[in-house]
């Protein structure tokens, strides 16, 4: 192995700067409104945000303190924590699970990614001015639609990415997320105002905050004799538990290597806390920033994906100075997903620098390009582009790499990362680490000893078990 000077923040406020830069992201501002508008709005809200604090915080504390401890990639530090506390070698495959996980959702990450760029252009070159509904989505599926397009801004996108990872965590990282994440923060506010305004704001708070229970555990499907059948269902549970494990960042390793990064003074369970808020508070304000505008133009809250690209550019097709906002918007919305993209690479870029004697630059493009050639295929299945035909389980590529990642990779990789420092870890090394006071500690040792570990399991059993019977 070679002996690398493993890196650190230049001050605590870096490191949170970097880990809300990670947790928000792509799966804040895209993924939740569109998870929420399918999943039946505030029954889906209400659970997530219990996953978000019950779950996801207290797994927050345990990434960090494993990386913090193991001041390695998360393989390497699994595997050091795990023989300082005389367990099995095994353990380490928590740290493999995250560096692949975080390979895979690259791959696709930066197909959105690119997405927001050539959105940018759309916004700046008035594309969208006075767009109809129908239009709009129009343009959106004529453009993942085109192989040559899609793959111009996936790779423009991955560059940017790689350029940061190479500059290193105190001369990339840190640099690139000091300036963008507050202006990020200003600019969805200012459009929060400007739906609430111009758009249907008592529809959603209606939607967002009202809990609809039935939708939570049931679902429909239409029988082959035209009845509507009604059964129980899981799912919706499952995908906010996947959401928030996503949305924090968390068992991608991403977190586990900025804590790595770390320096023992900081506190990890308050800057636990304040990620996850900031997290869901951005979630939160995405929310209240589309629905206005997707109720007041009766569009489908549940359309899925196209949400953020089909939806917004309407209004900004039609608000006093949109192109301006708009492309800000989706500058902005580029900015938040660099920001965890670079968090998604840096993962296996670690470990390979660990393995090898390649200079950082060197390890950030191999990865980089390998994850990008990996994005092509993702960027193929969408609309009706070269690969839209292929199915893996009724599941088109980029689909089927986020419920791999998304529903069985993360909730497994977080169950036992639980179990690892609730029953393998001992308590008193545990004390030390994380040097909580004494209640504190108590309450997040009640959580990763049991809820965590039995919340996810349970869902986890259901998934398998629906996938056996079909
Ligand atoms: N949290 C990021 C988002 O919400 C995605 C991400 C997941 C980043 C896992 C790093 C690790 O978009």
């Amino acid at each position: 192995m070679a002996a690398t000077q493993h890196a650190h923040w230049s001050s605590r406020w870096a490191f949170l700067l970097a880990a809300v830069g990670s947790a928000v992201g792509l799966g804040n501002i895209w993924k939740f409104p569109y998870e929420a508008g399918q999943g039946g709005g505030g029954a889906f809200v209400l659970v997530y945000l219990v996953f978000v604090f019950l779950i996801g915080t207290p797994m927050l504390v345990a990434e960090l303190s494993l990386g913090r401890r193991g001041q390695m990639s998360p393989i390497n530090s699994m595997a050091k924590v795990a023989r300082e506390e005389k367990r099995s070698a095994l353990w380490s495959l928590i740290g493999w699970s995250g560096v692949v996980g975080a390979f895979i959702v690259i791959s696709f990450y930066s197909v959105v990614g690119g997405w927001t760029l050539a959105y940018v252009i759309k916004s700046a070159t008035g594309e969208f001015n006075n767009i109809t509904a129908a239009a709009s989505a129009d343009t959106f599926v004529a453009y993942i639609s085109d192989p040559v397009k899609t793959i111009v801004s996936h790779v423009a996108f991955m560059a940017i990415t790689i350029f940061i990872v190479a500059k290193g965590v105190q001369g990339g990282l840190e640099k690139a997320v000091t300036f963008l994440m507050p202006a990020l923060f200003a600019l969805l506010l200012i459009l929060v105002i400007y739906s609430g305004i111009a758009g249907d704001f008592k529809a959603t708070i209606n939607f967002l905050f009202n809990p609809d229970f039935d939708k939570l555990f049931y679902s429909e499907t239409v029988s082959a004799t035209g009845e509507t059948v009604r059964h129980f269902s899981l799912d919706t549970v499952l995908q906010a538990l996947g959401q928030s494990f996503f949305s924090l960042s968390l068992a991608l390793g991403s977190i586990m290597t900025y804590g790595s990064y770390l320096t023992r003074d900081v506190n990890l369970g308050k800057s636990a806390v304040l990620i996850a808020s900031a997290d869901s508070a951005v979630a939160l304000m995405a929310g209240l920033a589309i629905f206005p505008i997707v109720f007041a133009y009766g569009l489908d809250v549940g359309q899925g994906g196209g949400l953020v690209f089909m939806t917004l550019p309407i209004a900004f097709g039609q608000m006093p100075f949109g192109i301006v906002v708009g492309t800000l918007f989706f500058a902005l919305l580029a900015v938040a997903a660099i920001t965890s993209s670079i968090s998604l690479l840096e993962p296996p870029v670690s470990y390979i620098e660990e393995k090898t004697n390649m200079s950082r630059r060197k390890v950030a493009l191999t990865m980089g390009i390998l994850a990008g050639l990996v994005g092509v295929l993702s960027a193929y299945s969408q609309g009706t582009n070269m690969l839209s035909d292929v199915r893996i389980f009724g599941l088109s590529i980029m689909d089927a790499k986020d419920f791999l990642t998304n529903n069985i990779m993360m909730p497994l990789a977080g169950m036992f990362t639980a179990l690892f420092v609730g029953w393998f870890v001992s308590r008193k090394s545990m004390m030390d680490e994380l040097a909580l006071e004494d209640r504190t500690f108590r309450v997040w040792y009640f959580l990763v000893r049991f809820v965590s570990p039995v919340a996810v399991g349970v869902i986890f059993v259901k998934i398998i078990f629906d996938v056996i019977t079909g």
